[in-house]
């Protein structure tokens, strides 16, 4: 697909590695600006340390985009936590610490950097897009990562909610729900030799209609189609890229 998003100014959040890096380099391709965010500054030009729970630093990130660029026109919300298999608990047993830093970062961030976004977009006379990364659990929850599960559910309604307030200013707000994509963490997973890991690995995969885990570009693609002017018409989506894992129950009999 290509679409022409020459003179666009695009932010991403969390954009040093993953699907947030995929989505940038996409947005780039494409002929947009982009400003890359991410905790751990991203080493190249237009990059800006970004940790998206601090509010002073996200609203001055925005203000330093508007300076520097005058406008804002695409806002990635990338950045987000998992729950690694080390904390991957009952809630019985989930610690306040634990479930406060996914809540910070995945459902708080996303707010923060929205608001200031918003208000930028706004402020420019209104219209531009804003696309959140969900994921599959905030729609068919799975167990053992119940602060993950909430938090993605909370990014995929608080899509919806922006998106009636800002329809009247003109800005689109979508959502993305990847289902497993192959970052870094999974590569390391999928090199893992170990049997015990590799039955893991084939059992997630056969729960997968498309028995595959996505790339990090397929994802990319999807924000490019949200993010292309022709998508005019669509707001308060949240648009599944997951091989089919939520069309319905993928048993083998
Ligand atoms: N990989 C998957 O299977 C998958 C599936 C569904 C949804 N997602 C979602 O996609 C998004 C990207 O995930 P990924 O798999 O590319 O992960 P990743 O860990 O490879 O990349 C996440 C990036 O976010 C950054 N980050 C972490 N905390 C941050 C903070 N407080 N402020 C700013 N940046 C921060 C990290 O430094 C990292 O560069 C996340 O929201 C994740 O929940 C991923």
């Amino acid at each position: 697909m290509r679409v022409d998003l020459t003179g666009k100014i695009a932010l991403v959040t969390g954009a040093a590695r993953g699907i947030g890096l995929a989505i940038a380099d996409r947005l780039a391709r494409e002929g947009a600006t982009v400003v890359r965010t991410d905790i751990i500054a991203p080493d190249e030009p237009n990059a800006l340390p970004l940790d998206v729970t601090d509010e002073a630093q996200v609203d001055a990130t925005i203000a330093a985009v508007i300076a520097q660029h005058g406008r804002l026109d695409i806002l990635v919300n990338n950045a987000g936590i998992g729950t690694g298999p080390e904390d991957r608990t009952d809630i019985d047993k989930v610690s306040t610490a634990q479930w406060n830093r996914v809540l910070q970062v995945d459902l708080t961030g996303v707010f923060l950097v929205s608001r200031a976004g918003a208000a930028a977009m706004i402020a420019q006379g209104g219209g531009g897009r804003i696309i959140n990364i969900a994921s599959v659990v905030g729609l068919v929850p799975l167990r053992l990562q119940s602060a993950y599960v909430a938090a993605k559910a909370g990014v995929a309604n608080l899509t919806k909610s922006m998106a009636l307030e800002l329809a009247k200013h003109g800005i689109l707000v979508n959502a993305i729900a990847p289902g497993s994509t192959e970052t870094d963490a999974w590569r390391n997973w999928i090199n893992d030799a170990s049997s015990e890991q590799q039955t893991l690995y084939t059992r997630l995969l056969s729960h997968i209609p498309l028995g595959r885990a996505a790339k990090p570009e397929e994802i990319a693609h999807a924000a490019l189609f949200l993010a292309a002017p022709a998508s005019s018409y669509i707001t308060g989506h949240v648009l599944t890229v997951d091989g089919g894992w939520t069309a319905g129950y993928s048993r083998d009999f």
